[in-house]
């Protein structure tokens, strides 16, 4: 199997001085991939040279990377101060932040994470694998006061140094405009859907601006996500003619061009597979044979607006639709 040196791989600096690497592995196996099989994904993705995994409690699956992280520990193939571990409370968990946080340290082995993050602003949740019309009955729209005390308790955990580093997930700008006004520790990050197909320039830039850097899920648009989660009008990124072009003529496929224009946005992609050949070039890709200005140009002006992962599973009984979740208008929707 060929090997990275993780020295080569870009890193991006957070305004507390934390350096995470460019690229991460997904842990997300949705329905088709099993817990043992992503854990064995990680374990051999580490000795191939990544050292940035993206995990989340509600994956299913933490017990069982824990274990790929002790043989990578006991084996001395990497230490744990060498890693970059993220994961995420999930939503039922709101009012109990350090329960659960404590939760995932011991499935995951470790007495600190590099990044914990709020994964969804709203406490709404359901069942692993239901239809997306249904909906959880206690759901509630955004509550500001509420999402405020579960970050309170990310900042205790942050000044304990029990994460390092904290975040958020699934926001928008009319949010973050109101965490921004009541933090006492302002995000380092926020994780959200970016591929070329769902650019989010307004809310990117807002980042920016404010010193914050983004995590990019679905780097590649998904392709596999279950046919539950896709919809009529949902395009295909690695579809995309300008792509499939520019795919064309670095050699790779255009899954690979997502990556690397991720990384040169200044992005954070954190893609999935547990095929080594796929992760292996997703790592390998951002370290030789850069996209032209041309093609980075050419990549921003295929953006469609395009939100794959639509969140319909936490709205709750008045919400209209979706879109209700996403504050498009430049304002949160209560009712
Ligand atoms: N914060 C959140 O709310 C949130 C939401 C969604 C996802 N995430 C995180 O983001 C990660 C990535 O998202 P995702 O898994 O939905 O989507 P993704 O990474 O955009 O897409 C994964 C798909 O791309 C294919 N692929 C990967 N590398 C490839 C390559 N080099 N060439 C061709 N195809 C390639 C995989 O193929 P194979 O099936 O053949 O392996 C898989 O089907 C998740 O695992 C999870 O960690 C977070």
């Amino acid at each position: 199997m060929k090997e990275i040196d993780p020295a080569i791989i870009p890193k991006i600096k957070f305004y507390n001085g934390l350096e995470i690497p460019a690229v991460g592995l997904g842990t997300f196996g949705s329905d088709h991939i099993s817990a043992d099989q992503i854990a064995e994904a990680v374990y051999n993705a580490v000795k191939i040279g990544y050292r940035h995994i993206d995990c989340a409690a509600v994956y299913g699956n933490e017990k069982q990377i824990g274990q790929a992280l002790k043989r990578l520990f006991d084996e001395q193939i990497v230490t744990r101060e060498e890693l970059w571990i993220t994961s995420k409370v999930w939503n039922d968990k709101h009012k109990d932040v350090r329960g659960a946080f404590e939760h995932t340290l011991s499935d995951l082995g470790l007495d600190y994470l590099d990044l914990y993050l709020i994964h969804w602003p709203f406490p709404n949740s359901h069942d692993a694998g239901v239809c997306v019309d249904s909906r959880d009955p206690k759901a509630v729209p955004y509550i500001h006061q509420d999402f405020m005390k579960t970050w309170r308790v990310f900042e205790d955990l942050y000044h304990e140094s029990l994460c390092k580093t904290i975040g958020t997930s699934n926001m928008t700008i009319p949010k973050y405009k109101l965490l921004l006004a009541d933090c006492h520790v302002k995000p380092m990050v926020n994780e959200m859907e970016l591929h070329p197909h769902f650019q989010q320039p307004d809310f990117f830039e807002f980042l920016a601006n404010n010193g914050i850097k983004a995590i990019a899920f679905c780097p590649i648009g998904s392709p596999a996500r279950p046919d539950r989660d896709k919809t009529a009008t949902d395009t295909v990124p690695t579809e995309d003619p300008i792509l499939v072009k520019i795919a064309k003529a670095h050699h790779v496929h255009p899954a690979v061009i997502c990556i690397k224009w991720a990384v040169q946005r200044g992005q954070i992609p954190i893609p999935f597979s547990v095929k080594p050949p796929k992760y292996t070039i997703n790592l390998q890709c951002i370290t030789e044979d850069p996209l032209t200005d041309k093609e980075m140009a050419e990549i921003k002006s295929i953006d469609k607006n395009n939100r794959f992962i639509k969140g319909q599973v936490f709205l709750w009984s008045t919400a209209k639709d979706w879109h209700d979740l996403w504050d498009e208008d430049g304002t949160i929707t209560h009712i």
